[in-house]
């Protein structure tokens, strides 16, 4: 009698598309080989930031459930930032045991079909994925990535899919002379992206920066030393109304949104959406006076920079910015970031539900190790 193929056992954490803090752990018993034009990837380890709870929020508006789909419309595949390494691969170029950083799903393994595959790394065309943002689909190798350091991984995964949100926002905001305004105001201010933004544009003179912060978070928020001001949200009434300003949202507060618009009036020139940590839904036309709220996302501005310096030169930009970004991060001496490294799927579960009640810290950021 023949050998049975081997096979080994896939889990898969599935989050309720309506109830983000649910979570379900589904077990299968996959062929062990890569089909033709296949690779099979075991992910090691990935990050968990409000930014992830996020992608599920948004999964319907910003087809975000739709780069790994379940099959069961109750129930998403919440996409994360990691590494994965290769366990099984029919495709030329790409060999067992090869790692790659990028944008995965909660599960200790996935199949992708690689297609441009380079040096740099492959993007995965399954079929399902054509139509979704390129930017995401895209996997790095890492011996081949000039920003990869193996002992910088856990910062890596946590802050670059965030970082280039804020390096690229704060370049479109300069690009756009900040639209007239010389004070930005920031929400959420305490979050990675927030605070990433503001110090990319410790850079640029004419502008003060105010971070608008929740009072548990005041003390952090100060002591990251990339605001001028730091303002708790019960005090946003108390701000100078005689300065262009710009709004830069990161809280996706519907009721901080308008209390913004009617403090600052004529003010304020710019509302710029940027993200949602406080709120599961996506940006609604309040009928606001004042400049109608637009959405920032990050994949735009890249092609524009792309088509104006170059790839290269935009990665090579990028990357030195990211290292001085995660050099001052990672210094225990500046007192921004405290590594919290978890084990397993449960933990992960457990992490989840803490995240989408917004009960993280901020100076905390979470890794899970699966492998
Ligand atoms: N547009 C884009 O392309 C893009 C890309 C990356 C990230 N983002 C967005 O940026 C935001 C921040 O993400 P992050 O991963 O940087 O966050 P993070 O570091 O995990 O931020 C934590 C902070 O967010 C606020 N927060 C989070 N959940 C909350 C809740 N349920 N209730 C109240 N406050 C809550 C709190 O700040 P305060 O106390 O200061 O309010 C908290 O300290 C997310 O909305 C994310 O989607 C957007």
């Amino acid at each position: 009698m023949a050998n049975p193929e081997p096979t080994f056992a896939v889990t898969r954490l599935f989050s309720r598309k309506n109830a983000l803090n649910e979570s379900r752990l589904e077990a299968a018993s996959e062929p062990a080989s890569a089909a033709p034009g296949e690779v099979l990837l075991r992910l090691d380890r990935f990050a968990l930031t409000t930014n992830n709870i996020t992608y599920a929020a948004f999964g319907e508006a910003m087809q975000y459930w739709e780069f790994f789909p379940t099959g069961q419309p109750e129930w998403g595949h919440m996409p994360v930032w990691g590494f994965a390494d290769v366990v099984a691969s029919a495709v030329d170029g790409i060999a067992p045991g090869e790692r790659f950083y990028g944008y995965f799903p909660i599960a200790s393994h996935i199949r992708m079909q690689p297609e441009r595959i380079t040096a740099r790394g492959f993007y995965d065309a399954t079929a399902h994925r054509a139509t979704l943002t390129s930017a995401y689909n895209q996997y790095t190798r890492v011996q081949n990535d000039a920003a990869y350091a193996p002992e910088l991984e856990h910062y890596q995964m946590l802050y670059r899919p965030l970082f280039i949100t804020s390096f690229m926002l704060a370049d479109f905001l300069q690009d756009n002379q900040f639209f007239g305004a010389q004070r930005l105001v920031v929400s959420s201010a305490s979050s990675k992206t927030a605070y990433g933004t503001a110090f990319c544009l410790r850079e640029f003179d004419g502008i003060t920066l105010a971070g608008l912060t929740s009072a548990r978070n005041r003390a952090f928020v100060e002591g990251l030393g990339c605001y001028d001001d730091t303002v708790t949200y019960d005090e946003l009434e108390s701000m100078a109304t005689d300065v262009p300003t710009l709004y830069v949202d990161f809280s996706g507060d519907e009721s901080l949104r308008a209390r913004v618009h009617a403090h600052f009036g004529d003010s304020l020139v710019y509302d710029c959406f940027a993200g949602s940590a406080q709120n599961t839904g996506f940006l609604r036309d309040l009928r606001l006076p004042g400049p109608k709220p637009e959405f920032y996302f990050a994949p735009v501005q890249i092609r524009k920079r792309n088509a104006d310096w170059g790839p290269q030169e935009v990665n090579r930009r990028f990357n030195a910015a990211q290292r001085r970004f995660i050099d001052h991060a990672r210094d225990p001496g500046n007192g921004w970031l405290a590594l919290v490294e978890e084990q397993g799927f449960e933990a992960a579960q457990a992490r989840i539900a803490r995240l989408a009640a917004g009960s993280g810290a901020p100076q905390e950021g979470y890794v899970v190790v699966v492998g």
